[in-house]
């Protein structure tokens, strides 16, 4: 397959994908399911809002499109905050679905016009990127809707194997390559690069990532009620949202349930545990005896093979993500139980880091060294450490809900340490 043939697959993947998750009366789409997140309706034409900007319109928001300026600034997600974007005046549905298809057919034009190995070839791929990072956002918000469900519980999954939770691999000390180089990795986004070596202590990381079992037992343990276990601030956010368990878990009469997509089922012991925030999973860490890893080394447990040393293109090598291997793409609508994907396992032996639940790391955002801004320049800075007030923390390894072809083991997600809408877990390390 030609990169031109590749990068209009991976934009028809994506757009299928979102035009389900659209896929609803016009009522529904411009429902604002929780202040958290967009409505429906605001994500599709941001969607094309962005295609068009970085495809059609090179960057440059002088540069008239298909919008007037006052519409295509509704899509700006600098300017309105999620809260707020249910009251602008949003595209009605309609229009929004005939603008991003518009888009896409000069889109899909202009990639077939494209030059072999011209430097723009990038740029498709980010924007196929940012339409799948959209969808995972949909469907966050998908799951914090209220009602009878829209969704069903989601495809069938590998069952996992036994005795596996809590348990580890042993990563020892040495030097690794981290990150990647536009060589390797053409469509890497810039604050995944560039390949750098660094050394690394010894350090121990989960074999997979915590289960809801394992979360019960902390639960039980009286965990969320011992100040001891919590960071200042996890104990401050922990009083002050009364967090007591992991969202969706439903207590009282529906104790031991919990409510996903708007089904509400028996939560499985043995699945990886989703919608714990960074405090709450820092806590879990300290009751268990553990840590959360650095980026560093969780990027190291997942792609560096000691072997030969070198990187893997995935933990298990270098074949394309399969259904065998890993559960990506958003059918399953959950995580696999652990132990589903022996086939997936790194070098050093870790399970189901890519794939299943974002897991938390330690680091705050930082840009590698030899960072440089690619195309879309405030994708990543705004929110590195040092810049903003904001505070954030780098989640690894994707969910259940991103799409195979924009996961690497170098990709990097951040986000607020109180946020848990996302699909987000955990895997714990230890010092050697
Ligand atoms: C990388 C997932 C944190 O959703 O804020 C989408 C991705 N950036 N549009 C986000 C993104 C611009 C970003 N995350
Ligand atoms: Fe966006």
């Amino acid at each position: 397959m030609t990169t031109r043939e590749l990068l209009a697959e991976e934009l028809t993947t994506a757009r299928h994908r979102t035009l389900r998750l659209v896929d609803f009366d016009d009522a529904e789409v411009r429902r604002q399911y929780d202040p958290l997140m967009s409505p429906l309706v605001w994500d599709l034409a941001h969607i094309g809002q962005q295609e068009e900007l970085w495809l059609l319109r090179g960057g440059n928001p002088d540069r008239p499109g298909m919008l007037t300026r006052q519409v295509d600034q509704l899509y700006d997600a600098f300017v309105h905050s999620r809260a707020s974007r249910v009251d602008l005046p949003l595209l009605p549905p309609a229009d929004a679905r005939a603008y991003c298809a518009t888009v896409r057919n000069k889109v899909l034009d202009a990639l077939d016009a494209l030059p072999d190995d011209h430097p723009e070839a990038f740029t498709f791929g980010m924007v196929a990127s940012h339409e799948n990072q959209h969808d995972e956002t949909m469907l966050q918000a998908l799951n914090l809707r209220s009602g009878a469900p829209l969704l069903d519980r989601g495809a069938a999954l590998p069952a996992g194997r036994p005795g596996l939770a809590g348990t580890w691999v042993e990563v020892p000390a040495g030097e690794f390559v981290l990150g990647v180089d536009p060589a390797a990795e053409p469509f890497s986004l810039d604050n995944e690069r560039p390949a750098h070596t660094v050394d690394v202590p010894a350090f121990r990381i989960g074999r997979v990532p915590v289960t809801n079992g394992e979360w019960q037992q902390f639960i039980d343990d009286g965990g969320y009620d011992e100040r001891r276990w919590w960071t200042d601030a996890g104990w401050a956010h922990r009083q002050q949202a009364g967090v007591i368990a992991p969202q969706f878990w439903n207590t009282g009469t529906l104790a031991g349930t919990r409510t996903r997509f708007g089904h509400i089922e028996d939560i499985p012991a043995d699945e990886p545990v989703q919608h714990v925030d960074f405090h709450e999973a820092q806590a879990y860490a300290a009751w268990a005896g553990a840590r959360l890893p650095t980026e560093i080394e969780w990027e190291k447990a997942c792609a560096w093979d000691p072997e030969v040393g070198r990187r893997r293109r995935y933990p298990w090598g270098s074949d394309t993500p399969s259904a065998e291997r890993v559960n990506l793409g958003g059918d399953a609508l959950r995580p696999a139980p652990v132990g589903a994907y022996p086939g997936g396992a790194s070098a050093y032996g870790a399970e189901q880091m890519l794939g299943d639940v974002w897991e938390w790391t330690t680091s705050t955002l930082r840009p590698w060294p030899g960072f440089a801004p690619m195309v879309y320049e405030q994708y990543s800075s705004p929110f590195f450490d040092g810049i903003t007030s904001g505070d954030y923390r780098v989640l690894r390894g994707g969910s259940w809900a991103v799409a195979p072809g924009i996961l690497r083991p170098s990709f990097r997600n951040w986000d607020h340490p109180i946020r848990r809408q996302i699909f987000s877990g955990v895997r714990l390390a230890w010092d050697v």
